[in-house]
């Protein structure tokens, strides 16, 4: 077995803190979460939103900004979807758009922890919003560097702070790396990224992971727990034309630049070819965090693959209840957990290695949602960015 096995997320901490529990007293996995209070009577909670703006990153940036159980202590851009020198004036164009200058911009990384940065304007345009144009910011971000950021809120509110990260995970990451302790201040991490059902942009990988990799496996490893809304869900969310006319109707200015964004994303989609879509990944990752019983859960330990020529990037789930050998019910997730290790691949002739255990004993670390129920979630969103 490896010597160096990452760190172990205890169960009480994984249990108490994940955003599903937040929600469902009587979290149950695999089963709709039928207990959630009343969205509206939660919180406030103490978030920071790390994001790449991105299209689907801006509706879910006007989502949250329009949300009253969050207090967001700060956004933080990174690079992803197009290069900082763009998403960092997009937030901004967002806090302005959505009238809450009030909250702090801190600009992050500018390429992932060491790799070069791909970037998707293939899907979200040059501008990194579709193509449509607003007007340049006149705010400006705070003088600190978001992973310092990021770290100085989590110190000053232990415990309180939870991470909805929208893009790859460099600024977490090199938070996490310039503080030890960090991890164990952390409430929880809600992320759009990873699937377990196979990539957008490789067949193996989710964009915002195959974007910084390492990033995200130390982010997996930190003992934060964490609740990952993945492709296996935000692909059944599709934005249409008649939630785009709801948008439309609605007369202010956050309902206004959602619409003018949602509806050149449709028409690049239609461009395209695609039938379906847009998908609205990141704003299904902040209304998991808003209300978890929109989605069915499931926990895994959750990994991610850094060294494939071919699949860098995919995350992979680890659960005694998976596969085809079931057990009888009850008994199975017991037994299952109770004989399972975390394996990787073979050893090679060359390493070191002897043994393909990677962690002897499974222990989750993620909520991953396997189901969505996209019709309520698009009356979250669109009742939220309407104004209703
Ligand atoms: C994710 O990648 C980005 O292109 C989107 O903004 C979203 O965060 C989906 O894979
Ligand atoms: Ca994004």
């Amino acid at each position: 077995m490896d010597s160096k096995q990452p760190l172990r997320i205890t169960r009480r901490r994984f249990m108490t803190s994940s955003a599903a529990v937040l929600a469902a007293s009587s979290f149950a996995p695999e089963t709709w979460a039928s207990t959630g209070q009343a969205v509206a009577s939660r919180g406030p909670f103490r978030v920071i939103v790390d994001t790449d703006p991105g299209v689907d990153d801006a509706l879910a940036l006007l989502l949250a900004m329009r949300s009253p159980e969050l207090k967001i202590e700060a956004i933080t851009p990174v690079a992803g979807n197009v290069p900082l020198e763009l998403t960092l004036p997009n937030a901004l164009r967002l806090v302005e758009i959505a009238g809450r200058t009030d909250i702090p911009v801190a600009a992050g990384a500018k390429a992932p922890l060491v790799r070069r940065l791909v970037t998707a304007t293939y899907a979200h345009g040059e501008n990194g919003l579709g193509g449509a144009v607003f007007p340049d910011p006149t705010t400006k971000p705070v003088a600190e560097p978001a992973a310092e950021y990021i770290r100085r809120v989590v110190r000053k509110y232990p415990h309180e702070v939870t991470l909805i990260t929208l893009g790859p995970l460099t600024n977490v990451a090199a938070a996490l790396n310039a503080d030890p302790e960090l991890a164990g201040l952390v409430r929880g991490l809600t992320m759009m990224g990873g699937s377990l059902s196979g990539g957008n942009i490789t067949p193996a990988a989710e964009f915002n992971v195959y974007v910084d990799p390492e990033a995200a496996r130390i982010v997996f490893q930190s003992g934060i727990p964490i609740t990952m809304v993945g492709l296996d869900v935000t692909r059944k969310t599709s934005l249409t034309d008649e939630h785009v006319r709801v948008l439309e109707a609605a007369q202010n200015p956050v309902s206004q630049a959602a619409a003018k964004i949602g509806r050149n994303a449709i028409n690049h989609n239609r461009e395209r070819g695609f039938l379906v879509g847009p998908n609205m990944h990141d704003s299904l990752a902040v209304a998991a965090f808003l209300d978890p019983t929109i989605l069915k859960w499931q926990e895994y330990y959750v990994d991610v693959e850094t060294t494939g020529e071919l699949t860098a990037g995919e995350t992979l789930g680890y659960s005694p209840v998976a596969g085809d050998l079931k057990r009888r019910p009850g008994a199975e997730k017991e037994a299952g957990a109770a004989s399972m290790s975390i394996r990787g691949s073979a050893p090679t002739l060359a390493s070191t290695k002897t043994s393909p255990v990677v962690r002897d004993k499974y222990g989750p670390n993620t909520n991953v949602g396997v189901d969505v129920n996209s019709a309520r979630f698009f009356e979250l969103l669109i009742g939220r960015l309407a104004g209703k």
